[in-house]
């Protein structure tokens, strides 16, 4: 029977071979996150935040350890069923946005469906919904130098959004953004997710990740505590 897990770590390691020297960034790492959950990663700079979501997201692969996403077992995918199941399953955020400047939002938000082969009009439809769910109606056709850190944000989820991933994962999606900008955009991702979307996030607020369900805490490449957020922790 299928179960409700999107994501399972099992014994995760990363090393990363520096000249004579291995870094160890993640040191054997378990971790399950099921349907609808809504995660922060939390711990100090080095810790393997971004390294965890590389491999969550299929970007890297683990020096050892297992990783499940959705079911699918990755060690077992050459590197273009990687990209292929990374292009359908999982929607990134980024700190820096990472938009096309040259694309309007809409094309920016229509980027990953030319990938995926879909046709203009069911693009068009499709990319201008999403902008709709992200609260950008009257931005649709402007340039990323048109548009606040905040807007620039909400294209960047609306176009993670487009191929319906089974999970969102955002790298301090609120780093480089103003404490009011950060706000709607932690607001924007609980909407998503009352609407069943899983969230992983990373973030180095507390306050942000107090809006979430979930938080995982690293040190030294280890999770160190995971706690249910509850009405008393916020
Ligand atoms: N491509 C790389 N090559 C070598 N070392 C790396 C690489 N990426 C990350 N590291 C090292 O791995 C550790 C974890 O990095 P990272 O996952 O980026 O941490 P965080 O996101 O928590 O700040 C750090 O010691 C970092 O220097
Ligand atoms: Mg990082």
């Amino acid at each position: 029977m299928k179960d409700n897990v999107v994501v399972r770590i099992t014994e995760v390691k990363r090393f990363y071979q520096m000249g004579m020297v291995a870094v160890h960034a993640l040191g054997g790492i378990n971790l399950k996150v099921e349907k609808s959950e809504f995660v922060s990663i939390m711990g100090p700079s080095g810790c393997g935040k971004s390294t965890l979501m590389h491999i969550i997201g299929c970007l890297d692969r683990p020096t050892s350890g297992h990783v499940h996403l959705d079911e699918v077992d990755i060690d077992k995918l050459d590197d273009n069923e990687l990209a292929a199941i990374r292009n359908k399953k999982v929607g990134f955020v980024f700190q820096t946005f990472n938009l096309l400047p040259k694309l309007k939002a809409i094309e920016n938000v229509e980027l990953p469906l030319i990938y995926a082969g879909v046709g203009l009009p069911a693009r068009r439809k499709k990319a201008t919904e999403l902008l709709e769910i992200v609260g950008l109606k009257d931005r649709m056709y402007h340039r990323p130098s048109e548009l606040s850190g905040g807007q620039s944000q909400r294209v960047a989820v609306a176009r993670a959004l487009a191929n319906n991933p089974s999970i969102i994962l955002a790298d301090e999606p609120t780093g480089n953004l103003d404490s009011k900008s950060g706000e709607e955009i932690i607001r924007l991702f609980q909407e998503l997710n009352s609407r069943g979307i899983t969230l992983i996030i990373v973030t180095h607020d507390q306050e942000i990740a107090n809006h979430g369900k979930r938080i995982i805490r690293l040190k030294d490449g280890l999770v160190v505590a995971d706690d249910r957020v509850t009405a008393r922790s916020r």
